[in-house]
This record gives C-alpha cells, structure tokens and sequence, in this order.
C-alpha cells in the first residue's frame, strides 16, 4: 500500500509528544547500535536522512566527535526540535528524494527509520548514492515484522478495539511495511548500491508504563492523524492504552523490539 501524504507528516505539538514518549523507549536503543557502527569507517562528513528530533545525530556525535554531522527531515517542525535537541549538527530541512547536496559530499550516509516513508525508496536511495563518496556507506535501519514489535503489536491490537470496523492501517503499511529483505536489496541495487549487509538487531524496549507508549503513538506520529479522521484522539488514546497495558502489563513495561539494520556501498562499476 502507498504512503498518503497524512502517514509522512508531523506538525505543531507531534514531535514533541513523538520525543518525549516514544524517543527514549523505543529510538534511543537503536540510535545507540547504529551509531556505534559509524566509527569504523572513520568518516569526516556525515549526512543523515529523516533525522527527526536528533536522536541519531546526537549518538552519532558523540560516537565520531571529529565529523562534521549535517542532519536533515522532510518535516520544518521536525527540524525545529532537532536543531534545540541537537545543536552540535548543522541542520537543514531537506526530502530525501532531492538533497540539495553536491555529488560525493558525504562519506556516511545515515538513516534511522526513515526509509520506510520514503514513497520512491529506489529513487531516495539513488539519491544518496549521489551525495556518497566513492568508497562511502549508507547505513539505514527499519523495523522488522509488527509480530517481532511487542510494543507496535500491542498498539495496532489497541487500534483495532477502538475501530472494529475500519482500523487503522499506518502502522502496518509504513513503519512496518518495508521488512523483506529481498526488497530491500532489490532497492539498494536499483539506487546503485550493493547491499553488504542486512542483519536483524532485537532490542529491548522499556518505558515508564504502557499508557506513555499509548500518549506516544496516538499523539505524536502519523496514527494521530489517523484517529482524529475516525474519532476523539483523548477517548481514543485511553482506549489504546488500556489494551496496551492489558498485553504489556502494569507500572514500567518492557518489550522485544526488531529491526533490519542495513549496511550499503556504492556498486564498483560506479566507482571507477
Ligand atoms: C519514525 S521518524 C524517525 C526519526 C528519527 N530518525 C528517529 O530515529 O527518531 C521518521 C522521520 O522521517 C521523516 N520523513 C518522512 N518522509 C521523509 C522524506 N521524504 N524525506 C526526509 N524525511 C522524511 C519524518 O519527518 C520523520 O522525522
């Protein structure tokens, strides 16, 4: 199913409810392994993709202190807190389908569930290849089936409770619509690139109880805009997270959380 414009766009108080509740529980982990894969390859310019509220740019900062980070999103409201949460990069509002970058600019490209939204993955792809450096690496991340996110299961069951008849179908199609390898490679050679490696990385998710996750989900990313189109987003959020504790417990909950994490480079016909 393809992306609406509605399952890419967060704006007013979105970003700050997305990295508030959902940041520390569920992206920091990730951001922490992706980050720390970026130092092996000794990188001087970075370029991140859909970089959200920062919290990549902020590990990867610290991981590679020497780079100079430039770290870019679709989203002008996203920009704004990122630029406050992490100002030791330079920012720029950017889509990832058209970087006003020069060729060969960067020496890692980086991406933290970003590509997902991407609607032309092979043509953002592409178009990362075209900011790399001959001998540069993308390194990108997106999530693995819903069944291996206990945290995402137990929202989209919540979704489901509160519209039986017409639930809502973001977290199926975007987040987790991108998980077969096979694609993704397919992808990566389309855009020029050779995929070197796609490894599943299962991380435990923890936050202060389930109704944070629930204030997370349905406040500050693209369901809300799926929620206010069927119903009330308050009545809503505590239906989700009543069912959410019910799968995930009462009081601090933790969850197994799956990704693909993908490592690319630029395919060597292309390189000469
Ligand atoms: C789930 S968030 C991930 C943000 C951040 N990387 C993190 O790990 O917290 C997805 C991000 O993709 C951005 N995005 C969506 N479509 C985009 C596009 N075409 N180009 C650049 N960024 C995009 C959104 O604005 C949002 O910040």
């Amino acid at each position: 199913m393809m992306a609406g414009d509605s399952d890419r766009v967060w704006v007013d108080s979105m970003p700050d409810a997305y990295d508030r509740w959902l940041v520390p529980a569920v992206f920091h982990p990730f951001a922490v392994d992706l980050a720390g894969r970026v130092p092996a390859h000794a990188p001087d310019r970075v370029l991140e993709l859909a970089a959200g509220t920062g919290v990549l740019t902020n590990e990867i900062l610290a991981a590679r202190p020497t780079a100079e980070v430039t770290a870019t999103d679709l989203n002008p409201a996203m920009v704004d807190v990122g630029r406050r949460r992490a100002p030791g990069a330079r920012w720029r509002e950017a889509n990832a389908l058209d970087l006003a970058f020069d060729a060969a600019e960067f020496d890692v490209v980086a991406c933290q569930f970003g590509v997902m939204f991407f609607p032309d993955k092979a043509a953002a792809l592409a178009e990362a290849r075209r900011v790399l450096a001959p001998q540069g690496v993308i390194l990108m991340s997106t999530w693995g089936d819903l069944a291996d996110h206990d945290f995402q299961a137990a929202l989209v069951a919540g979704l489901e409770r509160a519209f039986p008849d017409d639930p809502p179908s973001f977290m199926s199609s975007v987040p987790h619509g991108y998980a077969d390898p096979n694609v993704i490679a397919a992808d990566l050679r389309a855009g020029g690139l050779d995929c070197v490696e796609i490894e599943t990385v299962t991380l435990e998710g923890r936050a202060p109880s389930a109704a944070d996750l629930a204030m997370g989900y349905c406040n500050g990313t693209p369901v809300r805009a799926e929620i206010e189109a069927r119903g009330d987003l308050a009545t809503t959020t505590a239906v989700v997270a009543s069912v959410m504790e019910e799968r995930l417990g009462s009081g601090q909950v933790t969850g197994r959380m799956a990704a693909l994490v993908i490592e690319a480079r630029a395919t060597a016909e292309r390189t000469r």
